[in-house]
């Protein structure tokens, strides 16, 4: 199997982020980048929402998916079609500056109608503080923000960006489950799950288990892939405390992530690991 180096690719996030969305990995993207081996096989991204990470490494070779089918709508147009979203957001922009109200709640009754992926990446750029949220029936649900949005030609440029970034990268619309099947030697793995108990709300009811991803997650590390897994403990303090079994050598080391320095350490969970405390960010990598 050949690895390839990455010592030529970038690792530099893009200067801004393509969808406003709250509790995405913009901020972490180059510090999580930088604790993933510098040679691998494949990347794979089986929790893609905004892409922060994948963006970031720009891989040379990757799978991403999402079950939220059009966020990946987002992800094929980019890749394939990018004057479409520019062109998309330039005339729904320029209206929205005319008439703001107005404008959100047709593209939102547009959205709740026929889900999109245009559609959904102008909410993102328009809702109350990136925050998306989606009813348990799937309609998107977040009021208008009162911030301006970004121009037309500050979002083209990022389009543009962005787009460079993902050119080896196929999109998938599936769960993790599938996604992390497709795992080889030598593979990098970064798993970013929906919260437990807070965000099935505001990425959608999705079917997703924790215990199942633990599995996967000892499935792909078993042939021979790379695993790191992001567990965000501040968005879960305050709430119950919640005890996973994992295999006691599943995770390696623990890596906090607090904007800007990070702190290492062996992991002596003694085969558990407490989530739900008030911690920054933080990483779990499988070596
Ligand atoms: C915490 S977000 C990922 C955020 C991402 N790291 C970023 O920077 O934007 C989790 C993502 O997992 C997706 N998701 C939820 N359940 C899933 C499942 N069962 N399989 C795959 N993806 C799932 C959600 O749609 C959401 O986009």
């Amino acid at each position: 199997m050949s690895v390839v180096s990455l010592l030529n690719e970038v690792h530099v996030r893009p200067k801004g982020q393509l969808l406003k969305w709250i509790g995405n990995k913009y901020k972490f993207a180059e510090k999580i980048v930088s604790f993933f081996p510098k040679e691998y096989n494949k990347y794979i991204e089986p929790f893609l929402g905004t892409g922060a990470v994948l963006a970031t490494l720009c891989p040379h070779q990757a799978i991403a998916a999402d079950t939220l089918k059009p966020l990946i709508a987002i992800w094929d147009i980019l890749q394939n079609e990018p004057d479409r979203l520019i062109n998309h957001y330039h005339k729904n922009i320029i209206q929205f500056y005319r008439d703001r109200l107005e404008t959100y709640n047709e593209i939102k009754l547009r959205y709740n109608s026929l889900p999109n992926g245009l559609d959904l990446m102008l909410l993102s750029r328009t809702c109350y503080g990136g925050v998306v949220r989606f009813t348990r029936e799937g309609k998107m649900s977040t009021p208008i923000g009162p911030h301006t949005p970004i121009t037309p030609e500050s979002f083209e440029y990022r389009v543009m960006e962005w787009k460079e970034r993902i050119q080896n990268v196929q999109f998938l619309n599936q769960s993790f489950e599938t996604t992390m099947q497709s795992a080889e030697q030598d593979d990098i793995i970064y798993c970013d799950p929906p919260y437990i108990d807070s965000q099935s709300i505001l990425y959608g009811a999705q079917n997703f288990k924790f215990d199942n991803l633990i599995h996967c997650i000892v499935e792909c590390k078993a042939k021979g892939a790379k695993i790191v897994l992001s567990i965000d403990g501040k968005k879960k303090s305050g709430e119950k405390k919640i005890l996973i079994n994992v295999p006691k050598t599943l995770f390696e080391r623990e890596v906090y992530l607090d904007c800007g320095s990070s702190m290492l350490r062996r992991l002596q969970n003694g085969g558990r690991t407490m989530i739900g405390e008030d911690v920054d960010d933080r990483l779990l990598l499988t070596w």
